[in-house]
Parts: C-alpha cells; sequence; structure tokens
C-alpha cells in the first residue's frame, strides 16, 4: 500500500519535472530501508551521515577481569560471531530486534554458536574482538572489510532490555568510527551496537580473574 503510493508519488514527480530527478532519489526510497534503533531512553546515539552497508546479529562474550573479591569488574574484551542479517532486517525487523534476547538464551555448543529461527540460517559476515592493543575490531572475513573502531557514543540499554542468563542486564548501545591514526580500516567508517541482550558484569566479583559474561547485539555497519 504505502509501496504503490510511494511509486505513484515518484510517477507524477517525474511526470510534472522537466528535470530528471538526482540520482540518489530514483532508488530506495529511504523509507523503505531498516531504521537504526538510536535511542534506548532519554538520551541518543549521535547520528551518521554514512550509508548502511551490513546488519549483524552477533553473539558471542563479554570479557571482564577482577582484581580482587568484592571488587567491581573491569571491562576486558569481547569476542563474537557476527551473523549477516541485512536481509532479514530488510524484510523484517521488527522479527530482528527480538533475536538478540532469543539468541543470548541458548547456551554456545561445542561447534559454536546455535541461532533462533530464522537467524539459525544467517551465513557468518565475520568477528569482532579486540586486538592486542585493546582495539575494538569488526574483521568481516566473508566480504573482505575491516573496522578499527573507537567509541563516540554510549548510552544504557531500554530499561527492560533482555538481561541475558546471568541476570546482569544488557550492555549499553554504543557507536564506533573509524580509529584515526591507525592501521586502516577498510569499506567501514562506523558500526552501532543496539539492541543489545545480556553481557553486563555482576556488580561486583565473587572470584578472581577473567568474568565472561554471555552476550548477544545487533551491530549496524556503515560506509
Ligand atoms: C560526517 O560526519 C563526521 C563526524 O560525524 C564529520 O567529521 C564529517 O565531516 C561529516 N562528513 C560530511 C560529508 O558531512
Ligand atoms: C575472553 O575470555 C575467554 C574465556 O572465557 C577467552 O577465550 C577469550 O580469549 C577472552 N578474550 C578477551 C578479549 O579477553
Ligand atoms: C581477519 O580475519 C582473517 C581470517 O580469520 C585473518 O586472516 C586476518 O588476520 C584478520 N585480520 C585482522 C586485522 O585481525
Amino acid at each position: 500500500m504505502t509501496r504503490d503510493f510511494a511509486v505513484l508519488l515518484l510517477s507524477i514527480t517525474q511526470l510534472s519535472s522537466a528535470n530528471p530527478l538526482p540520482g540518489h532519489l530514483k532508488f530506495a526510497p529511504a523509507k523503505f530501508s531498516p531504521t537504526l534503533p538510536s535511542t534506548g531512553g532519554p538520551t541518543s546515539l549521535p547520528s551518521t551521515n554514512l550509508t548502511l552497508q551490513y546488519i549483524a546479529l552477533g553473539r558471542g562474550i563479554q570479557n571482564y577481569t577482577c582484581a580482587s573479591l568484592c571488587s567491581a569488574p573491569v571491562a576486558l574484551g569481547a569476542v563474537a560471531t557476527l551473523y549477516d542479517a541485512t536481509t532479514l532486517a530488510k524484510t523484517n525487523e521488527a522479527l530482528l530486534n527480538t533475536m538478540p534476547g532469543k539468541a543470548v538464551m541458548i547456551p554456545p555448543s561445542r561447534d559454536g554458536y546455535d541461532l533462533p529461527p530464522p537467524a539459525n540460517n544467517l551465513r557468518v559476515l565475520g568477528h569482532h574482538y579486540f586486538a592486542a592493543d585493546s582495539t575494538p575490531t569488526f574483521n568481516l572475513t566473508a566480504v573482505n572489510k575491516i573496522l578499527f573502531g573507537k567509541k563516540n557514543g554510549d548510552i544504557p540499554a531500554p530499561v527492560g532490555a533482555p538481561k541475558g542468563p546471568s541476570g546482569n542486564g544488557a550492555v549499553d548501545w554504543l557507536s564506533l568510527v573509524e580509529k584515526p591514526d591507525y592501521s586502516e580500516s577498510v569499506g567501514l567508517g562506523q558500526v552501532y551496537r543496539v539492541e543489545t541482550a545480556g553481557g553486563n558484569p555482576p556488580a561486583a566479583c565473587s572470584s578472581t580473574g577473567v568474568v565472561s559474561v554471555q552476550y548477544a547485539a545487533e551491530y549496524w555497519f556503515y560506509a
């Protein structure tokens, strides 16, 4: 219905205008693109002037270190597998947004992660991890692209975001841009982590060493 209306509108515009439409108006009207969920509450992530490239469902762990009993865990890094959810986002974004909360509750198996349907047959787009110097890295091996990130936005997950199996709550929503003066990123300039599920540490350490917390999230890549 909406689409037909937009097509009609486009035809009328074309008919009534002597000048051809600018190239960017001819294809893929923005309203049919998935919309980045950029706010979890009173604050929003910074907007972007880049173009959406891929949307991934990420499933992995957030690591923290515990220096001593009862101290606050300190963020150490993360390791996640990124599954290509671009098509799912375009066809049913609402359904995609339910995936992180479900995926985080499925314990990892020997062979990796099992995802809930319809995400269970998504291809692996790449991996997210931290480089040796703690630079957050998004290595999209399936498309030969890589982003070395630097955080430029951070807001709490919405109240009621899926808490994950640990029950500690969902990690923040983030925006990361290409890290300046670093190894060159290839084909990617920004990523948002949104619709997070799980990943928060316990408030206080109950042991020392590394604490790993299960999480899932959506990663929206721009270039
Ligand atoms: C895009 O945004 C970045 C920072 O958000 C800014 O540095 C850059 O100048 C902007 N580019 C354009 C073409 O507006
Ligand atoms: C996180 O902890 C897991 C073990 O639970 C380990 O395999 C992984 O290398 C750690 N990664 C980072 C970045 O600390
Ligand atoms: C990205 O992943 C590929 C495949 O695992 C690996 O060969 C390459 O070294 C990685 N790149 C970086 C910068 O980590």
